[in-house]
């Protein structure tokens, strides 16, 4: 089975730097430390009300990946002001994505099945401007084929449910677990890649690892807060071992 990348969302390092509106802590120096740790990418989500990334802090992440030829992933709603920072960056990825103003998070995936006309000729200009485009969806096969149909490379599918389920024991977890476990593989089918995120933590990291369809996790809100007790770099590097100790499991 191949490796599976890692990419580290920074977003919550700029939460708390405008919870005081100070210049600190810098999600910029965070993603050069993510990255000197064994990050394989930077993801971050410029919203529409910049709760937490400001356009300045895409520039300079734009840089700081150029430089170190890793990719930056940026999630962004299927807006028009999103589609113009994101042509004129030109970032390795985008990542389409839900948005209302209200949420907290991310909270569902994007519905491509409804909105469909409206996010297909956004994905062209994407995909024509050099930019791996990915639509977030839930584990839905109706969602993989309408993202396949939207001319999407990239499938990220929305782990958020499964993850909350085995925090709280729930039983529905092994469902949900299965829902992720068929969508990927539909999508591998279809020839999408497959990439997922959303709530995981050290619990929930194994078995959505092991799904062997997956190309990518994005992960960010866990290895922020567990950086307040251990560090941003040895987080990132247990949330490495426990991927590569579920993909080696699996091949074993
Ligand atoms: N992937 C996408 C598309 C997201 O919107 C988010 C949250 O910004 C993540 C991954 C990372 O989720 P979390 O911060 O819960 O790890």
């Amino acid at each position: 089975m191949s490796k599976l990348r890692l990419g580290v969302n920074i977003d919550h390092v700029a939460t708390v730097r405008n919870a005081r509106g100070e210049g600190y802590p810098d999600p910029v120096r965070a993603a050069e430390m993510a990255l000197a740790a064994g990050a394989d990418g930077i993801t971050a989500h410029l919203r529409e009300d910049r709760r937490h990334i400001s356009d300045a802090d895409i520039d300079s992440l734009a840089v700081i990946c150029r430089r170190r030829g890793r990719p930056l992933n940026l999630e962004m709603a299927v807006t028009p002001e999103m589609e113009a920072i994101a042509l004129a960056h030109r970032p390795h990825a985008a990542c389409l994505v839900p948005e209302r103003r209200e949420e907290v998070t991310t909270e569902g995936g994007l519905d491509v099945v409804k909105g469909h006309n409206s996010i297909a000729p956004v994905v062209q200009k994407l995909v024509d401007a050099g930019i791996r485009v990915s639509c977030f969806i839930d584990a839905d096969l109706a969602q993989v084929a309408a993202s396949k149909s939207a001319g999407a490379q990239v499938v990220e599918l929305h782990t958020g449910a499964y993850c909350q389920a085995v925090r709280e024991r729930r039983p529905e977890a092994d469902h949900l677990l299965d829902g992720l476990r068929r969508a990927a593989a539909e999508a591998h089918r279809l020839g999408l890649e497959v990439h997922a995120g959303h709530g995981i933590d050290y619990e929930t990291v194994g078995p959505v690892a092991a799904i062997p369809e997956l190309m990518e996790l994005n992960i960010g809100h866990f290895l922020i807060g567990e950086a307040i007790f251990i560090g941003l770099g040895p987080a990132i590097q247990r949330m490495r071992a426990l991927m590569d100790e579920a993909r080696s499991v699996r091949a074993a």
